[in-house]
């Protein structure tokens, strides 16, 4: 009896510092743990960064940051007017911009060639996945429009993977360069309501995951990037609270933090901000996964089911009107 009293005392000992330890680590990584500096990549020393989905939102955030961080910007996104805009605020930071109007959605090869003669042209130090798009509403599979599922899909998926196809031969030239894929909390747990969406960025941190340590002997950082919600035309938050903030002091958070996991359980990964961070805390290593899924469940079924209220609030409204 005695013995097995000592036995569950040591046990517990070892699963308290388990857990202590995770949350020292999470602690440091958030507050004091430096990140890969951008110099590393070549800023301010005539390198690029290449950003796509850059006109909105994330991307244009990081296209402006990493700007003042010293690279020159290629900006890849659908909207040439919008892309004259953010290439006008980029060379304000004193550097080089270089625009390339795409729509990714419906790229066709010569589009891609394009792109990659852009790409050629330039020393890429740091190359941002950014471009993605998620449901106006979380909806049931078949719900979804079936071009707007193959958006999805190519956005999130198939761009990711062409634009780093299209940069890793001169990074591991060179040996050098970072890559960032724009990942989701829809990957931390799977969403239900928002089963396209949750896999393609599931799809995303495996590829990140896969390559990171692909490529790491050639000396590239692949980053993957796990956001919980960023005030944006995406997220449809506009005000920002403790667990949604602005895009500014996101990606300032994100390109301080290279390379530092913010307590996250999945390798390469990076959670910058402190409220993800806890989020992703709770949500991976205190909750069972399963329970996780069905709060997923009842929270995002409960907004399908306001949106659709909404929805036919306003067509109600507007028959009314006619
Ligand atoms: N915001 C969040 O809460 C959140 C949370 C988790 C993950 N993320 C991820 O972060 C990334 C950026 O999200 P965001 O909220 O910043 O999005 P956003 O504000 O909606 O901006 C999207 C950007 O992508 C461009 N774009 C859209 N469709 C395109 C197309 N077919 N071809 C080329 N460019 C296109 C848009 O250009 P136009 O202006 O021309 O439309 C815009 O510049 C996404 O990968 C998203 O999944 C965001």
């Amino acid at each position: 009896m005695a013995v097995l009293q000592t036995a569950l005392m040591y046990v517990g000992i070892g699963v308290v510092a388990y857990y202590m330890s995770l949350v020292i680590t999470l602690v440091y990584d958030v507050f004091l743990r430096a990140g890969t500096k951008l110099e590393k990549f070549g800023a301010g020393q005539g390198a690029w960064a290449a950003v796509t989905g850059c006109t909105d939102g994330l991307g244009r955030e990081a296209a402006l940051e990493l700007a003042r961080k010293g690279f020159n910007v290629l900006l890849l996104s659908r909207s040439a007017d919008k892309l004259d805009v953010v290439a006008g605020e980029v060379r304000q930071a004193g550097v080089e911009a270089r625009a390339v109007a795409v729509d990714f959605a419906a790229a066709t090869e010569e589009d891609w060639t394009r792109v990659a003669r852009e790409l050629d042209a330039v020393r890429v130090g740091v190359l941002m996945n950014n471009v993605g798009v998620s449901y106006d509403h979380p909806m049931h599979v078949e719900e979804v429009e079936p071009q707007a599922a193959d958006a999805m899909v190519d956005l999130n998926v198939r761009t990711m993977v062409r634009m780093t196809q299209l940069v890793l031969g001169q990074m591991k030239e060179r040996r050098s360069g970072l890559i960032i894929n724009s990942g989701s909390f829809a990957a931390l747990v799977p969403s239900p309501f928002l089963s396209i969406y949750s896999g393609t960025k599931g799809f995303v941190k495996y590829f990140s995951q896969s390559l990171a340590a692909e490529v790491a002997p050639f000396n590239i950082v692949v980053e993957h990037l796990q956001t919980y919600f960023v005030c944006s035309r995406m997220s449809k938050t506009r005000k920002p609270t403790f667990l949604i903030p602005l895009p500014k002091p996101y990606i300032r958070n994100v390109l301080a933090k290279i390379g530092v996991e913010g307590g996250s359980a999945e390798p390469y990964t990076s959670i910058p901000y402190l409220s993800h961070a806890l989020i992703a805390f709770v949500s991976e290593r205190l909750v069972p996964k399963q329970v996780a899924i069905s709060y997923n469940h009842g929270l995002l079924g409960g907004l399908r089911k306001r949106a659709l209220k909404k929805k036919q609030q306003q067509q109600q409204q507007e028959a009314t009107k006619a």
